[in-house]
């Protein structure tokens, strides 16, 4: 009997991009020619991962499952569900939905510069130690300033590091974290995984390189960006 363990994906496709102000949630948005939500799928579609979970808006439902998964021809997304109100309603409502995962990939759909090399790294880091995420050391000094606007500390800039997905985790691991953070945490503030894994477990999460590529498209510039990069590689 073989003992393959199982590599499920979330697909966090359920933001309303505020900051990007378009009409259109930025995860549908094309770059080249395709969605931006279209390029991770389908590094993930061609990886080792066994099945992705895409959660995306309640009305967008039908949307993804004719134009991204039919379209392009996805088999591995096995579910398309309704996310939430914030990103981690979103990533409970994902954690819901896999069945018999023993690591899982959450991955922001906002970011369409996920390699087999990044996804190759998270596996390898997830399977030693239990908890990841993608980041990459920060070229910019960082400050922690008060609410008034005033510089409190400056962390060394070799410790510090910007934070990316994929955020990878053993499935036992992370749904004992958010199930922790909903019946007793405080959801103010939580914008990544690793932080309620952080928070809400005694577990420590290692980071390994994503990309200084591997952005988030956020704001309108980041559009710009990204069809540079694509036409560059
Ligand atoms: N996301 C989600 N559900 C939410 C909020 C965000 O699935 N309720 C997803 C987004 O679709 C995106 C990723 O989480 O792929 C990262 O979030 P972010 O960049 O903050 O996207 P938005 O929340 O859509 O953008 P904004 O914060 O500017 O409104
Ligand atoms: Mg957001």
């Amino acid at each position: 009997m073989t003992n393959k363990k199982k590599h499920v994906a979330i697909v966090l496709a359920a933001g309303k991009g505020s900051r990007m102000r378009s009409d259109i949630p930025k995860q549908f948005l094309e770059i080249c020619g395709k969605p931006v939500l279209y390029y991770s799928l389908h590094t993930m579609e061609i990886s080792f991962l066994d099945e992705i979970v895409l959660v995306t808006g309640e009305d967008q439902v039908s949307y993804c499952k004719q134009e991204i998964i039919e379209k392009y021809n996805f088999q591995k997304i096995k579910r398309v569900i309704a996310g939430g109100k914030e990103r981690y309603d979103s990533v409970y409502a994902g954690l819901k939905a896999v069945q018999n995962a023993d690591y899982i990939y959450i991955q922001d759909g906002a970011r369409p510069f996920l390699t087999k090399e990044i996804l190759q790294r998270a596996k390898e880091t997830v399977e030693q130690f239990d908890a990841c995420a993608a980041g990459m050391p920060s070229k910019d000094t960082v400050k922690i300033v008060d609410s008034n606007g005033f510089v409190s500390s400056t962390p060394l800039r070799k410790n510090v590091w910007t934070i990316q997905t994929p955020q990878v985790f053993s499935a036992a691991l992370i749904r004992e974290a958010y199930d922790c953070l909903y019946q007793n945490g405080d959801l103010e503030n939580i914008t990544d995984d690793a932080m309620v894994v952080e928070a809400m477990t005694g577990k420590r999460v290692k980071l390994f390189e994503g990309s200084y590529q591997n952005i988030k498209i956020t704001t309108p510039e980041d559009l710009l960006i990204a069809e540079k990069f694509w036409t560059e590689n």
